[in-house]
C-alpha cells in the first residue's frame, strides 16, 4: 500500500504526507526535498523529546552540517510568545539563516509553535511536521494553521505557513497515553460526521484494531482523517467559508473547556460538543 497522500500549498506549491511504522524512512523523506539548508533545528518538548529526539537525530545528521535541538517544557500552558522568544534567541545564536529549516517533533503544541516561529523568523523560513500525538496527525499538522495563545486568548497570534513535508511514525502512537489517545479520535469522529459517513461507519466496525493500536488499522485511520481535511482546506486554504465545517462540536466545545477552566482537554471537549 502507498502510505502517502500530496496536499496543495496554496496555489503554487505542495507537500507530501507520509506514513511509516517507524523513524527510518525520514532521512529518505527528507533528502527527496532538495533543502538547501545547511542547519536544521529540531523543536520538540520535555515528553517527546527523550522519547523520539535521538531517532530523530540519528536520521538528520548525514544531511545537514548542524543540527540542533530546542527543547521546551511540555504543555499548552508553554505555547506563547516567550517560548518563541526563547527559539528566536536560539536559532540568532546558533546563526540560523533564511535557507535553513525547523522540524516540530511533537504534538500540536509544538507543531503550532513551530509553524509560527517558522512562519516569522526571518520573514519566513521553512519547516517540517512530524505530529507525534494522534490529534496532531489528524488535525493540526494538515493545513498550514500556525499560532501562540496571548494570555488567555487561545490562537491568538498566528500566521498560515504550510510545512514541506508531514513525517507521520506510527511507533509514537504507542507510547501516547490513552487519555490523549482518546482526544484524537474525537477529531477522528468528527471528520466522519461531517464528510464521510462511509469512513465514520469503518471507524466503529475497526474500533478493536485501532483502540489496540494496530499500525496497518492507524495508518487507515488517519489517512482517512487527513483526506477529508486536505480536501476541506485545500478548497478553503484560508478559513474564509467552506473549512469553518472542521469547527463541528467545537462551539460547545469551546464552552465547556471554558466552564472547566481548561482542565479537560481539547479532544474531549470536542467529543462532548459533536454529542450535543
Ligand atoms: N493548527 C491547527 O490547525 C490545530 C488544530 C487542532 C489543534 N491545534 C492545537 O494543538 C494543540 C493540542 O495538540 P495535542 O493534543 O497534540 O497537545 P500536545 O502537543 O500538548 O500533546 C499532548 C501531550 O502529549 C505529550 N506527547 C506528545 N506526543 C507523545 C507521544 N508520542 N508519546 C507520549 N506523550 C506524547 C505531549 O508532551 C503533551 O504532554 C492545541 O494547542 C491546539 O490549539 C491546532
Ligand atoms: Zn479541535
Amino acid at each position: 500500500m502507498e502510505h502517502r497522500m500530496t496536499v496543495k500549498r496554496a496555489g503554487e506549491f505542495t507537500y507530501d504526507i507520509e506514513w511509516h511504522n517507524t523513524f527510518e524512512g525520514l532521512g529518505n523523506a527528507v533528502e527527496k526535498l532538495s533543502l538547501m539548508s545547511r542547519k536544521a533545528c529540531i523543536v520538540t518538548d520535555s515528553t517527546v523529546g527523550p522519547l523520539y529526539l535521538d531517532a530523530v537525530s540519528r536520521q538528520l545528521s548525514p544531511l545537514f552540517e548542524t543540527v540542533t535541538s530546542f527543547v521546551f517544557p511540555s504543555g499548552e500552558a508553554q505555547k506563547t510568545l516567550d517560548t518563541v522568544k526563547k527559539l528566536y534567541t536560539h536559532l540568532i545564536e546558533e546563526h540560523y539563516e533564511r535557507k535553513d529549516i525547523l522540524i516540530a517533533l511533537g504534538g500540536g503544541v509544538v507543531g503550532d509553535l513551530t509553524g509560527f516561529t517558522a512562519a516569522t523568523y526571518l520573514r519566513g523560513i521553512d519547516f517540517i511536521q512530524i505530529p507525534t500525538t494522534l490529534l496532531s496527525q489528524v488535525d493540526s499538522s494538515v493545513g498550514g494553521k500556525t499560532g501562540v495563545d496571548f494570555d488567555c486568548f487561545k490562537n491568538m497570534v498566528g500566521a498560515f505557513h504550510q510545512p514541506r513535508l508531514v513525517y507521520m511514525s506510527m511507533e509514537t502512537l504507542h507510547s501516547l497515553p490513552d487519555v490523549q489517545f482518546s482526544c484524537g479520535m474525537g477529531e477522528v469522529l468528527k471528520s466522519g460526521l461531517i464528510r464521510d459517513l462511509s469512513y465514520y461507519d469503518w471507524t466503529l466496525a475497526h474500533s478493536t484494531e485501532l483502540l489496540a493500536r494496530e499500525d496497518e488499522a492507524l495508518v487507515r485511520m488517519i489517512k482517512g482523517s487527513c483526506l477529508i481535511k486536505k480536501t476541506v482546506v485545500e478548497h478553503d486554504p484560508t478559513e474564509q467559508g467552506e473549512r469553518a465545517v472542521l469547527n463541528l462540536g467545537h462551539t460547545i466545545g469551546h464552552a465547556v473547556e471554558k466552564l472547566k477552566h481548561f482542565e479537560m482537554l481539547h479532544g474531549q471537549c470536542v467529543a462532548l460538543g459533536t454529542v450535543a
